[in-house]
């Protein structure tokens, strides 16, 4: 199932004390800011109850008052889904969003994916890491027809929802040619979220100007994402969908895990990913998380380095380091994740996430020299998706880069990575690597599986509901209205 060179792993001894490192003013501030291998070790215990604790309440019918909210249901959602497509082929959650995209991919040249926050950005990150960075221009034939993306519905954002539908005016001219057609896929959970709403209601607008108020396309071309109840699905009911053309987000899904559902699978297929292999890949985390011992999995190692440090070194910034643009997205995925799943009751670390090298340029200094109150978690994928780009040979040598004429951007980019690692250390700054040997549908399921678990684990550890949101649930009911307070007070 998971190819043993695929396999993702966390490293983590560049962030231990050394073990009998001569007293010299450097390695006392390491023994201040770095974690002793016996705090860890002393943790593995709590640990592994955590882990039993989780793998109950995946199972649990009845949830307890002091458990409520409870949405593990992504646990095992991925060998579910896979499990229920074998048995029921198209009939199944997933041949229903693999059949739904390849009629998009069939019918239209552009999709908008309207959502936010987990109902947006799984898809992006999966978008940002799998598919070409300028996929959305290229020719339709270089894409093998694969769709352009827009994401919007994220925002109250007047400009760039205009500037979307000035794209589409400007390219989408004749509904019968398919690559002038396009589709949108609305997202969300609730079905009540009020950014999204309101773009789809513009973008209905605009899909009905454009195919026609009765055109069967309308609906074949516009497909909702949505929850068991809400607005959005009274809504689909009220446009005459039929119930298995609304695809479904199970209950037991908190939105921010929720990329192995439809929210993130539709998307992802429209694309061409292949979904299967997404899912054996996050099967296979979970399988890991519950199977390895500690030394061997990297979910509880995750867990266990970020809890300590954010706990009991005072590491309360965590950074997520994605050494590949490609990654920009997952990790603003993962800011998401940590940010809504760990940051209650007062507590919590702050989730930042950076792209080296490119924001060396802005963030190293302050990383380095700045408050020690972070710790780095670096992304690195060892093998990039196409050849490496070597500097070469040129005549004109005023910029002195014949001297590295061989290299290749990957050995520059690992250079950079043990340039910085050796000086984070150097300067007590705690950072560690989760390794993906690449990039591809299985890692990438690995990965996010990977960093959905051990925010749970966290979470537990710190005593803390991973799941639920009400902080922002007080938003959305707030805005539910579209009044502003002062409106509200005048009745
Ligand atoms: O994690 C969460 O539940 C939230 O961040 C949601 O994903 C976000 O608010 C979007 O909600 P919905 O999918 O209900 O529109």
């Amino acid at each position: 199932m998971q190819l043993p060179d695929e396999a993702i792993t966390y490293q983590y001894q560049n962030l231990l004390v050394p073990a009998a490192e001569p007293w010299g003013p450097a390695a006392e501030l390491r023994t201040q800011h770095l974690l002793p291998a016996s705090r860890l070790k002393a943790l593995i215990p709590q640990l592994l109850q955590v882990r039993s604790q989780v793998a109950i309440e995946r199972d649990l019918k009845q949830i307890p008052p002091e458990l409520q909210p409870l949405e593990a249901g992504f646990i095992d959602l991925p060998q579910h889904t896979l499990e229920q497509h074998r048995r029921k082929g198209e009939a199944s959650p997933l041949g229903r969003v693999i059949q739904t995209a390849q009629r998009l991919r069939d019918q239209v040249d552009l999709v908008v994916v309207l959502g936010v926050g987990g109902s947006s950005l799984g898809a992006r990150a999966l978008f940002g890491a799998l598919r070409s960075t300028y996929h959305n221009e290229l020719a339709p034939a270089a894409r093998q027809q694969r769709p352009r993306i827009y994401f919007e519905g994220d925002a109250f954002d007047n400009d760039s929802l205009q500037d979307l539908v000035e794209l589409l005016q400007a390219t989408c001219v004749d509904p019968e040619i398919r690559n002038e057609r396009w589709g949108a896929v609305v997202i969300s959970k609730s079905g009540e979220t009020l950014e999204p709403a309101v773009a789809y209601r513009v973008l209905r607008r605009e899909a009905a100007e454009f195919y026609g108020t009765r055109s069967p396309r309308l609906r074949q071309l516009i497909v909702p994402v949505t929850g068991s109840t809400g607005r959005l699905r009274d809504l689909c009911r009220a446009d005459d969908y039929a119930h298995e053309d609304v695809l479904n987000i199970p209950d037991n899904v908190g939105g921010r895990f929720s990329v192995f559902t439809a929210a993130g699978l539709l998307p992802a297929a429209i694309l061409g990913l292949d979904v299967r292999a997404l899912l054996l890949g996050a099967q296979a985390m979970t399988q890991r998380f519950f199977d390895e011992p500690f030394e061997r999995n990297p979910v509880l190692q995750l867990a266990a380095v970020n809890y300590l440090m954010s706990e009991e070194i005072g590491k309360s910034t965590r950074v997520l380091a994605v050494w590949s643009k490609k990654l920009e997205w997952l990790g603003r995925w993962y800011d998401h994740l940590v940010a809504e799943s760990l940051g209650k009751r007062g507590r919590g670390p702050t989730p930042l996430v950076t792209v080296p090298t490119r924001d060396l340029h802005s963030r190293v200094q302050q990383h380095q020299e700045g408050a020690a109150d972070k710790i780095i978690n670096n992304v690195l994928v060892r093998v990039p998706r196409s050849a490496p780009i070597t500097v070469g040979m040129a005549d004109r040598n005023e910029d002195g880069l014949n001297a590295l004429s061989r290299k290749t951007l990957p050995e520059l980019a690992e250079t950079a990575w043990e340039t910085t690692s050796r000086a984070y250390f150097e300067a007590a700054r705690p950072s560690a690597d989760l390794i993906v040997p690449l990039l591809s549908e299985h890692t990438m399921g690995q990965l996010m599986q990977l960093l959905m678990l051990a925010t749970v684990v966290e979470a537990r550890l710190l005593g803390t509901n991973p799941y639920g949101q009400p902080a922002l649930d007080a938003y959305k009911q707030a805005m539910q209205s579209g009044r502003s307070p002062a409106e509200q007070r005048n009745g």
